[in-house]
């Protein structure tokens, strides 16, 4: 099979390389303007507004320039340009050439040789895994997917916290309770670490306790140590039946991971420098955090008792991921609430020479909150603890509902059950994946579900009517050749996969694919509407179409993470 580059199978590229040449032609400029897609198919294929621009800089009329451009400039690919407005140019491809180049859709991806690695999920030890781990771990595995259909080596890091003052109250709690770790759950540890933490904030001499406990644990002290390992076993066992229903799979390389290079990490900050001691801690001051009162922000990274904190641990890791897993580009998936912390993080390990920005990218991707009908914050409601997985089980009970009403009788049971989980946790991931990831949303099971509208099932049951139309066609696939207006905008929708897929790429924003699905969907509907496959004479243009069509369609649910069906 061929592997192309990235963007050698994009019109917009080729455009933006067709009119940088005529720039220079007639301007003799040297600039790669930008290309844009016409919402409204029916005005252009393409659009430009960089006569306007050129204008400016040149303090002449936008029209004129644009005039000059279009004069001068041709190209097979291109059918004809116009003027519109006040300089915009007007693109219209060539059918012909359309059709030549869609033998060139959807080739995969040539191997790159760099490494991307994300930093997701990463719920913590014994503590309750709230919608925020859920959103991270939905938008990680996207964005992990994206990049492996793009080539790249990729990292899927687990940073788990298991590791910090918390499993030093709740170890004490538990030794001091005499409770059985062995025959406990995720729910009793939760209950356990809500309980030593109610005892660590009012009681001092627990508290006292439960810091030396934490310096006999990371002492490696045999029996604590024993508890501690006991609890990451019943936290996994509740995070990896998350992770099954989701089908995503991590590396666990948790907080404790970078625990023997602690100490390491503040002594190469007081090399170099940048350590201050204010009220006992070692802090690094960076420029531009302040705190409430306007005083500068210090990024803590050894506490005044002499222990390491979360800061410590990510500086470590940081270190740790671009030394030892050599990765050339490294993003976290985290709410916005830990915007500061991270952004922090990278600041100071800039500073201490870590890493050249122009060389390699550390991102935080952050994320919105999950709301409530009411917009409340979704989370633990008043004293019942609320499971992530009870969540997704609901998503998938409403999910069957939907399919008994809709197939009385007519399929068994463990067949409605199958269907009912992946339209159950398809919803979920589509509500999550279509939003603007750094917005807020709001948690609705009806509207996840609904086979209308923008939603999961929308788009897989236009998938499920490809693949039926497919199967009832005689005639194998042949040359394309556009008849009708609908046809020619699937195939421009079709090559406009790759483009989308080239800013998801830059700027990690998953809900351009799923904007892309819901339009892809769109299209071939109303596709379906005006062109009739089976036994017209156009059958084996439209097959082929559609071939390349369902291809896309299943690019898009692999990138969102979502299975397919064959029927609904
Ligand atoms: N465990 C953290 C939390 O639940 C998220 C960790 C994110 N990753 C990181 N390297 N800090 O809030």
């Amino acid at each position: 099979m061929k592997n192309i580059p990235l963007g050698a199978c994009q019109l917009q590229h080729q455009l933006q390389e067709i009119f940088q040449k005529a720039l220079k032609k007639v301007f003799e400029i040297s600039f790669l303007p930008e290309i844009s897609r016409c919402k409204a198919p029916q005005q252009a294929d393409y659009q430009t507004a960089c006569a306007m621009a050129l204008a400016k800089e040149m303090k002449k009329n936008p029209r004129e320039v644009g005039q000059m451009l279009i004069e001068q400039l041709e190209d097979p690919l291109i059918d004809r340009l116009e003027l519109a407005g006040p300089g915009f140019i007007n693109i219209f491809l060539k059918d012909a050439h359309l059709v030549s180049l869609s033998d060139e859709l959807f080739h995969p991806f040539q191997k790159q040789s760099e490494k991307v690695l994300i930093d997701y999920s990463s719920p913590n030890v014994a503590k309750e895994l709230h919608v925020g781990h859920l959103r991270s771990t939905i938008i990680g595995d996207s964005l992990a997917r994206l990049f492996h259909f793009l080539g790249f080596e990729v990292m899927k890091i687990n940073h788990i916290g298991d590791f910090g003052t918390q499993f030093g109250m709740l170890v004490t709690y538990i030794l001091e309770k005499e409770l059985d770790v062995e025959k406990s759950c995720l729910p009793d540890l939760m209950e356990w670490y809500r309980q030593s933490k109610m005892e660590f904030d009012e009681n001092a001499h627990f508290k006292k306790r439960a810091q030396e406990m934490v310096v006999r644990l990371q002492a490696h002290e045999a029996p604590i140590q024993k508890i501690w390992k006991q609890i990451l076993e019943i936290s996994r066992k509740g995070f990896s039946e998350i992770y099954h229903v989701l089908g995503v799979e991590l590396i666990e390389r948790g907080e404790s991971f970078y625990q023997p290079y602690l100490k390491n990490i503040v002594d190469l900050f007081e090399k170099k420098g940048l350590v201050e001691v204010s009220h006992g801690a070692k802090c690094v001051f960076l420029e531009g955090y302040k705190d409430q009162n306007d005083h500068p922000l210090p990024l803590i990274i050894q506490k005044s008792d002499g222990g390491y904190n979360y800061a410590t641990t990510d500086l470590a890791a940081l270190y740790y991921r671009i030394e030892h897993d050599r990765a050339n580009r490294i993003i976290y998936v985290t709410d916005l609430g830990q915007a500061q912390h991270l952004n922090m993080v990278f600041d100071a390990a800039k500073k201490c020479g870590y890493y050249d920005p122009n060389q390699l990218l550390v991102e935080h991707a952050p994320f919105g909150l999950v709301l409530n009908q009411d917009g409340t914050k979704m989370k633990t409601r008043s004293g019942e603890v609320f499971r992530l997985i009870d969540l997704i089980n609901e998503a998938i009970a409403k999910a069957k509902e939907i399919l008994v009403a809709r197939h009385q009788g007519e399929m068994d049971e463990s067949t409605l059950d199958l269907m009912a989980q992946t339209l159950g946790v398809n919803a979920i991931k589509y509500a999550d994946l279509s939003t603007v990831r750094t917005k807020d949303y709001i948690f609705n099971f009806e509207r996840m579900l609904r086979f209308d509208g923008n939603t999961a099932a929308f788009n897989l049951y236009s998938y499920v009517r490809i693949k039926s139309i497919l199967k009832k066609c005689k005639k194998r696939a042949g040359a394309i050749s556009l008849t009708h207006p609908s046809e020619r905008k699937l195939l421009i929708v079709l090559f406009q996969l790759y483009e989308v897929l080239d800013i998801v790429r830059k700027d990690l924003m998953p809900h351009r694919i799923a904007e892309y699905l819901y339009h892809l969907a769109e299209t071939f509907n109303e596709f379906f509407r005006d062109c009739r496959v089976e036994g017209v004479d156009e059958e084996s243009s439209r097959v082929h179409l559609l071939h390349k069509a369902q291809k896309a369609f299943e690019i898009c649910f692999d990138l969102l993470g979502l299975k397919t069906l064959d029927r609904m």
